[in-house]
């Protein structure tokens, strides 16, 4: 049967290092709050002019390196980020551009967290219907360029940092379903009815006026606003609720799974996830004590991270789930 696996990864952070010491002065927060109630201790944020398509072009040019392929196999670009270059076109085009592939489709996905693992769903719906080959799918955030660096905006800021991960997805024919490498499903899903309770109010265009307002930048508009508490209770749910879903559909059981790699948004959620399935900590790798919530870019960073660091091993099963924004969320099973 003709399905999709990842067939390599890669992962870029940018080279400057920001500790929580280094934010305290700034926001009136402290090291040891942020790592008490996040488990973050530091994360990478660019400096100068790069954009989130700078790093999804160094995540990209690893992945086609470890994948040992040539660019110009690439038959579409999937691009996940909810910080672009510009508010169009999207961010994927420039990605494009800097690769170097003109004339290949260009789609940007804004699913927040979710958006790696709706990027590979959308993949590999193309891959199964015989559409294309080879996808590269990458999650990029410069998230640092949009923060409230203020102590306006601390519960929030000290959260997220920039990096990009990437993923060549290509076609297989599984002759053995238990053992081949191969995505086996996603599930998808989203809850507009909680749209603001992670959110940037503006600029946007669902104004009585322009999109963009001084008095807007005043108020702070401009930055993310997070209900954290409410988005900490629906993660926990969310998160294992697409896990057993994905189990249920593959008729597979908890313990089947080999690894996990978990969206890192806080250590407490993390642990509280694997507390519900009693995953031992050997299945699962965390990432976010050294790049905090990148977003998008969480699961294929994750997953890279893993298998350099010999956790993640071909021919392992592994489960993947994210929540974020939105809210969306989701699971993926696969094979590598
Ligand atoms: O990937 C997207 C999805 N995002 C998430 O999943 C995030 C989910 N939410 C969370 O992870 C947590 O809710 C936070 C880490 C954001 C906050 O943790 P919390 O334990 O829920 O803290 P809190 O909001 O209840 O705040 C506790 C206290 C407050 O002070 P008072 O009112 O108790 O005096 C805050 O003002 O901590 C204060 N606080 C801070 N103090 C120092 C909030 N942010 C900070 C900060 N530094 N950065």
């Amino acid at each position: 049967m003709l399905r999709s696996k990842i067939l390599a990864t890669g992962m870029y952070v940018p080279p400057k290092v920001v500790t929580n010491n280094d934010l305290a002065p700034m926001m009136d927060t402290s090291d040891e709050w942020i790592r008490q109630r996040t488990g973050i201790e530091q994360r990478h944020w660019v400096e100068g002019k790069v954009a989130t398509s700078d790093l999804a072009l160094e995540a990209s040019l690893i992945a086609i390196k470890n994948a040992g392929i040539d660019k110009s196999q690439i038959d579409m670009i999937i691009l996940a980020n909810l910080s672009p270059d510009h508010e169009f076109p999207g961010t994927a085009c420039f990605l494009q551009k800097k690769l170097g592939v003109p004339g290949i489709p260009a789609l940007d996905v804004r699913q927040q967290c979710t958006g790696f693992i709706y990027g590979l769903s959308i993949a590999d719906q193309y891959i199964r219907t015989g559409t294309y080959k080879t996808i590269l799918v990458i999650g990029a955030e410069v998230h640092s360029k949009g923060l409230d660096k203020t102590p306006n905006g601390r519960e929030i800021s000290v959260l997220f940092g920039d990096g990009a991960g990437a993923a060549i997805i290509t076609a297989t024919e599984v002759k053995d379903p238990k053992k081949d490498s191969y995505l086996y499903s996603t599930h998808l899903h989203a809850d507009g009815t909680f749209a603001e309770e992670l959110w940037v109010p503006s600029p946007g265009f669902d104004t009585t006026g322009d999109r963009l307002t001084q008095q807007m930048m005043d108020e702070g508009l401009i930055y993310p606003k997070m209900n954290g508490k409410n988005v900490f209770v629906h993660a926990v749910k969310r998160m294992p609720e697409a896990i057993e879903e994905a189990l249920k559909a593959n008729e597979l059981k908890i313990e089947d799974i080999d690894f996990f790699v978990f969206h890192q948004a806080n250590l407490r959620i993390i642990d509280m996830v694997a507390k519900q399935f009693s995953i031992p900590e050997h299945k699962y790798f965390n990432t976010i004590q050294k790049y905090a919530n990148t977003t998008a870019a969480t699961i294929p960073i994750g997953i890279d991270e893993a298998v350099r660091a010999g956790k993640l091993k071909k021919g392992m099963l592994v489960a993947s789930a994210a929540f974020g924004s939105g809210f969306t969320w989701g699971s993926a099973i696969f094979r590598f």
